[in-house]
């Protein structure tokens, strides 16, 4: 088979004839795949990315130098009396929102889950500490939890990539979309690009028949979503807001009705959850405040010696920890999804494996690629009002990305996270939970503690392991 000659000028054009290094010992079959996967790659943003691999040094000092005059931002507190507007007014208009069914739903999984070390998709991570539940259970479960007290559908786009769409859209299928009705779930697949040789900014082959791809993080979402065709399905069904979360957060609460209420009261187009960042080593983004914007500084961005700063009153100088939980006003979602290139891309080194000369795959125990990836929470600096809302670590934020026996964000910190939760829950509730006992709540059935108390009686007792809520109760 020959190289189509439009292609083969391109391809050279662009410095990346090094893919082609094994063409002639190709078959038919595997020439086609690395055909398909050249014609379809954008050749003009490929050039971009090949610019990027080698950043002017300013860059590092810049971001720094920027920090330097930066701050936390002022935040609501979930439940402060203080807040203005106050808890109550905020909870009554978030539920005013979601029994209008104006509010929608993204739930970000394209990851690829690597630091997890699980081959399939994250969202079918076993979690549940006595249900065995998997984390697309109990984080659909609690959308599930909002139509059965609100009367409402909210509407759900799940974003997969290359690496996790196929086995996503077989266990939905088989899962019977987890008990939503699949009329109002809406699956899209972000987009790949190349991963480059570090030190030629070249294409890398995985093997001799594909070039070397990763998926374009999660801010891959806005381009995607709009293409797919997302942002109309939300509109056809009446979506006024939309909340992002992350597949990894199983204690997540995007639709919690006080946030929703906060971030409608104050018109933001953009408001995010955090929580306190109290570990300097902790590995979450930091929301800051500079020059009259907001904005996340990644935890890989912030240099350590500002990490760890602390303030005079002991708190971290950066403690407005992301959680990745964000919501949006539709029409802020619009108006950026017409900005091209709205989203910066980031770039990461990365260990990648390769095909080398001599045809054998080659483990780097070094990065030797730089991948490029959009995040969604770039978007802040374009909004023209941002609210931020600390909620506690204990409610809503339990993140899976280490394997067992990490020392965080391991299973077992996730699972003892949501059995902890559930025994607040049900204490606040009168129920008594023995000592060292599983407990879990049942996200489709109890959104919250006012729920305990139509499947327990305050005063009942807990004394085995138990789904609090749904067939299991
Ligand atoms: C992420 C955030 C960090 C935040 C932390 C909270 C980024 C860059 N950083 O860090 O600020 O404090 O979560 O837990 O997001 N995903 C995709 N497609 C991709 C890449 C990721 O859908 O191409 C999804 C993953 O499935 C996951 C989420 O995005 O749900 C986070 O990705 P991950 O790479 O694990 O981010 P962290 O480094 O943990």
């Amino acid at each position: 088979m020959d190289i189509p000659p439009l292609l083969s000028e391109r391809i050279g054009q662009s410095g990346q004839s090094a893919c082609l290094a094994f063409w002639d010992r190709l078959n038919p079959v595997s020439q086609a795949r690395l055909l398909h996967q050249l014609q379809a790659f954008d050749w003009d943003q490929l050039d971009v990315l090949r610019e990027l691999v080698f950043p002017p040094i300013a860059t590092d000092a810049g971001l720094t130098g920027n920090l330097s005059n930066a701050t936390t931002p002022a935040c609501l507190q979930v439940g402060n009396p203080l807040n203005a507007p106050s808890p109550a007014q905020a909870l009554a208009r978030g539920s005013l929102a979601l029994a209008e069914g104006t509010v929608g739903a993204i739930l970000v999984a394209g990851g690829q889950g690597t630091r997890l070390g699980y081959a399939g998709p994250k969202g079918l991570y076993a979690i549940g500490p006595v249900s065995q539940a998997s984390l697309f259970e109990i984080l659909l479960g609690k959308l599930l939890g909002v139509r059965r007290r609100f009367g409402k559908d909210v509407p759900l786009a799940i974003m997969t990539s290359s690496a996790t769409d196929a086995d996503t859209h077989a266990y939905l299928r088989s899962h019977a979309y987890c008990g939503l009705n699949p009329a109002h779930v809406f699956v899209f697949c972000q987009q790949d690009l190349p991963a480059l040789d570090a030190a030629t900014g070249c294409l890398l082959l995985e093997a001799p028949d594909r070039v070397a791809v990763a998926p374009d993080g999660h801010g891959g979402m806005l381009g995607a979503l709009s293409q797919s065709g997302g942002l109309d399905w939300f509109a056809q069904r009446g979506t006024e807001q939309i909340v992002s979360f992350q597949v990894d957060n199983p204690l997540a609460m995007p639709l919690d009705r006080e946030f929703l209420g906060y971030h409608l009261l104050c018109q933001a187009d953009f408001s995010t959850q955090i929580v306190r960042k109290l570990d300097p080593a902790q590995r979450v983004g930091v929301v800051v405040a500079h020059a009259g914007t907001h904005r996340v500084v990644e935890y890989s961005d912030l240099p350590a010696t500002l990490a760890s700063e602390r303030l005079a009153n002991g708190r971290l100088r950066f403690d407005a920890g992301s959680i990745a939980v964000h919501a949006f006003a539709k029409s802020f979602l619009d108006r950026v999804a017409a900005i091209p290139n709205a989203l910066p891309l980031h770039r990461a080194l990365k260990a990648v494996p390769v095909w080398d000369a001599s045809g054998r795959q080659v483990v780097p125990d070094a990065p030797n690629a730089v991948k490029f990836e959009r995040f969604i929470f770039d978007l802040m600096p374009l909004a023209h009002r941002v609210c931020v809302v600390e909620v506690p670590a204990s409610q809503g934020f339990a993140p899976l990305k280490n394997p067992s026996g990490a020392a965080s964000d391991s299973p077992q910190h996730v699972r003892a996270a949501l059995v902890q939760h559930a025994r607040t829950q049900l204490e606040k509730a009168g129920v008594f939970v023995a000592d060292g006992i599983d407990v879990e709540l049942d996200a489709a059935t109890i959104l919250d503690h006012e729920d305990i108390g139509r499947v327990l009686l305050p005063g009942s007792r807990i004394d085995r392991p138990q789904v609090v809520g749904g067939e299991a109760s």
